[in-house]
């Protein structure tokens, strides 16, 4: 096998293959130093780690919404990385992202800005043509039934509670379409029962509909109710990488620096 042939095969036994991904910030922040990761189709992924590690680094040079510096990314078998205008963008709409502060149009209804999750499907002529199919449209509707807020769509998304929001937010998601979900601290904001609520709605998203789920997060109890595998950044390494139950006070001082939640 040749090189590039030897590439493919390796990448195409995960669905993401992330490989000595480095992403330096100015002169100075190493915010990821070399990560390599396999993530397999379906799994439910946990990135743990104190403020600053990089997770959300990590997570957003998955679909270059922050530019990596080095190394590669590969999802299905094809390299992110290397990709660049339209070839990108149809990637990028296998991968979902919803974040801490839910990044809603505030001013919009529910349903607005559910549907802006097909707006990777608007392809050619279409992208200078306002509206929606009624594909989409079937698409957000369903999407919204699924986190069960469609009796919210006309209600403009500032008069809705965090956690109504973050289900609009991943309604959006599922709109897309996603195999990949990536979840940037997505109940941080919300108290804890709350919280128990979205991440039953997440899991429900991974194991239903097969979507692939990487999800940082702060809390470890939760890290280790929710996740399948559990990661830890320390200053843009990966430290930790093991199942839930397998996280002791040694790993955790190691991913910390001491014990105790932060
Ligand atoms: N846009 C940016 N510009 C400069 N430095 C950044 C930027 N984003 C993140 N960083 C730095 O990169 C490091 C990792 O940050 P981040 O990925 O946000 O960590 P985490 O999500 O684990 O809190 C931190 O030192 C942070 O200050
Ligand atoms: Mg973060």
């Amino acid at each position: 096998m040749n090189g590039m042939a030897a590439a493919r095969a390796a990448a195409t036994t995960s669905l993401i293959r992330v490989e000595r991904l480095t992403k330096v910030f100015g002169t100075a922040t190493k915010a990821l130093d070399a990560v390599s990761l396999d993530v397999p189709r379906g799994q439910f992924l946990c990135v743990i780690g104190p403020s600053g590690s990089g997770k959300s680094t990590l997570l957003r040079c998955l679909n270059r919404l922050v530019e990596p510096t080095s190394g590669r990314v590969w999802v299905h078998g094809e390299e992110i990385t290397a990709q660049s205008g339209e070839v990108l963008r149809r990637s990028r709409r296998r991968l979902a992202m919803v974040f801490q502060q839910f990044n809603l149009v505030r001013r919009s209804t529910v349903l607005t800005n559910v549907l802006t999750g097909r707006l990777g499907y608007q392809e050619g002529l279409r992208r200078f043509v306002p509206g929606f199919s009624p594909e989409d449209r079937a698409m957000a509707w369903r999407s919204l039934d699924r986190l069960e807020i469609a009796e919210k769509a006309t209600v403009r998304a500032d008069q809705l509670s965090g956690g109504q929001m973050q289900r609009v937010a991943l309604a959006r998601a599922l709109a897309q379409q996603p195999e990949v979900l990536l979840a940037d601290e997505p109940v941080a904001s919300l108290d804890p029962e709350t919280a128990v609520v979205v991440l039953d709605y997440l899991r429900d998203i991974n194991r239903s509909d097969g979507i692939t789920v990487l999800c940082a997060i702060h809390h470890l109890d939760l890290a280790k109710k929710y996740a399948d595998r559990i990661v830890a950044m320390r200053q843009g390494r990966l430290v930790y990488d093991g199942l839930p139950g397998d996280l002791d006070d040694a790993a955790y001082r190691r991913i910390y620096g001491r014990l105790g939640y932060d």
